[in-house]
């Protein structure tokens, strides 16, 4: 396993056990849902390389890193396929659209953001992938922790992308600013269980 400290002391929260319960209680879910966000992980690199084309490291990155996603994507899809889950439109989490609503609208702070809002979600699906791993089935088990270095090293690739386009200017204040809305959301009580949803409120879906 690896050493997730560097995640754990980034995140300004842990995933309340609360959510990891209803993932039990939503294995089909879970998987469904696990499969649209590498599917929107890579679709956000790809498109971060049609919008950035003149900086050789963001295009190595972000290709390397819709590829790996696209992988998973792959993986996450054979085990429902397996397992008799099928592959059902659904909506969004409102995780990703509330995170990326403060996104600047201007460059180079559009970009930054982007990148750091990126790094946030590479985070909390590593933390979650590792706090799920000891509740599940040895198939998935494995399959999850396979993924935590490649998610942990996007979350590191996005953070350093995001400090390079920033000059010498700090982006920690910024950082703080999204982890803050992340906690929130992490948090709050959340109407459908999604990978990256709140707890579900008593009553709701
Ligand atoms: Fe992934
Ligand atoms: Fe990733």
């Amino acid at each position: 396993m690896i050493d997730l400290s560097e995640i754990k002391n980034f995140l300004l929260c842990e995933t309340p056990d609360s959510w990891v319960d209803n993932a039990l209680q939503h294995p089909a879910l879970m998987l469904l849902d696990h499969a649209n966000c590498e599917k929107k992980a890579a679709s956000t690199a790809i498109h971060l390389m049609y919008r950035y084309v003149s900086d050789f490291e963001l295009l190595n990155k972000m290709s390397r890193l819709a590829r790996e996603e696209l992988r998973h994507f792959e993986q996450v899809i054979a085990i429902m396929e397996k397992r008799g889950v099928p592959y059902e439109q659904i909506t969004a989490s409102r995780y990703a659209a509330e995170l990326r609503k403060p996104v600047r609208t201007h460059e180079p702070g559009r970009l930054i953001d982007t990148l750091i809002v990126g790094a946030i979600i590479e985070a909390r699906s590593c933390e979650r992938f590792a706090k799920l791993a000891p509740h599940l089935d040895d198939e998935l088990q494995g399959f999850y922790l396979s993924l935590l270095k490649s998610e942990a090293r996007h979350f590191k690739d996005y953070l350093t992308l995001a400090q390079k386009f920033a000059g010498g200017e700090s982006i920690q204040e910024r950082v703080d600013e999204f982890l803050a809305l992340e906690r929130d959301l992490v948090v709050a009580g959340d109407s459908e269980f999604r990978f990256h949803s709140g707890p579900i409120e008593e009553g709701a879906g």
